[in-house]
């Protein structure tokens, strides 16, 4: 196992982190598409479509190439999506890293460094809402590093960042698709306390479901 450290960002960090998020992030168009594949409603439209392509054809060729052709495009509007999502994160916060986490007060962006590489990267700033709750964000870790509780360390710098500044908890967001952020989260002591479907018209249609998560440090021992 590869030795790694935990440090604050430094600006010659920039280019390797963003590409960090857009890599981690993008990992999950697939499973987005298995996702939307499976609400009953697309089922419906899929199966409608090829029934009535076979009944009017009365071949198979045409619904298998109309269904695969619907498919294919789907795919591709998801993705474009999810890059203007991505595209929209990186023009946020990821923007000026510097300026958003480590000359803010109450925010710090931190980096997993091993082999003299950037291979893991979390942030955490205030909430906007709660003045005693801070928030981690831009949690990601490399493929080839994962596994090895990089992301928990990670997590646990969060949570002593937060208990220096006197904050009652640390929340977070995943989304339905993050299954293993999940459970990560969950084995550092984060607890789901609510969980709720995008409140827009797309979010609805697709069931778009995020989970929020908090880490509660007045009852952590
Ligand atoms: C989620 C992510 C950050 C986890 O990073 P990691 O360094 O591999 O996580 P850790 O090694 O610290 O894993 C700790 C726990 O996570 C869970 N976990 C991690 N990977 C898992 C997997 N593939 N399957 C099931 N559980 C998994 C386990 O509970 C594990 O605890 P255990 O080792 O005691 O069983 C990483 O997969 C990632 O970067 N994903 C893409 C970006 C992302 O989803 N970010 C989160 C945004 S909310």
């Amino acid at each position: 196992m590869s030795d790694y450290k935990i440090r604050a960002y430094q600006d010659s960090d920039y280019k390797v982190v963003r590409e960090l998020f857009s890599a981690g992030m993008s990992e999950y168009v697939p499973s987005i598409c298995i996702h939307v594949l499976k609400q009953p409603w697309v089922l419906f439209v899929l199966t409608c479509m090829f029934i009535c392509l076979l009944a009017s054809s009365k071949s198979l060729i045409l619904p298998v190439l109309a269904v695969t052709l619907v498919l294919a495009l789907g795919r591709q509007l998801l993705g474009y999506f999810w890059e203007m999502y991505l595209d929209h994160c990186l023009k946020e916060d990821l923007q000026d890293i510097s300026k958003t986490y480590m000359h803010s007060n109450g925010s710090c962006f931190w980096v997993a460094e091993a082999d003299e590489s950037v291979i893991g990267t979390v942030a955490a700033k205030p909430s906007d809402e709660k003045e005693d709750e801070l928030i981690l964000k831009r949690m990601s870790v490399r493929k080839d590093f994962r596994g090895l509780g990089i992301a928990k360390a990670l997590s646990r710098e969060v949570i002593r960042f937060a208990r220096k500044g006197g904050y009652r908890s640390v929340t977070l967001n995943t989304l339905m698709v993050q299954h293993e952020a999940k459970r990560m989260y969950e084995s550092v002591g984060f607890k789901k306390y609510i969980e709720f479907i995008l409140p827009t018209v797309y979010g609805k249609l697709i069931n778009f479901t995020i989970s929020k998560y908090r880490f509660d440090l007045l009852n952590a021992e």
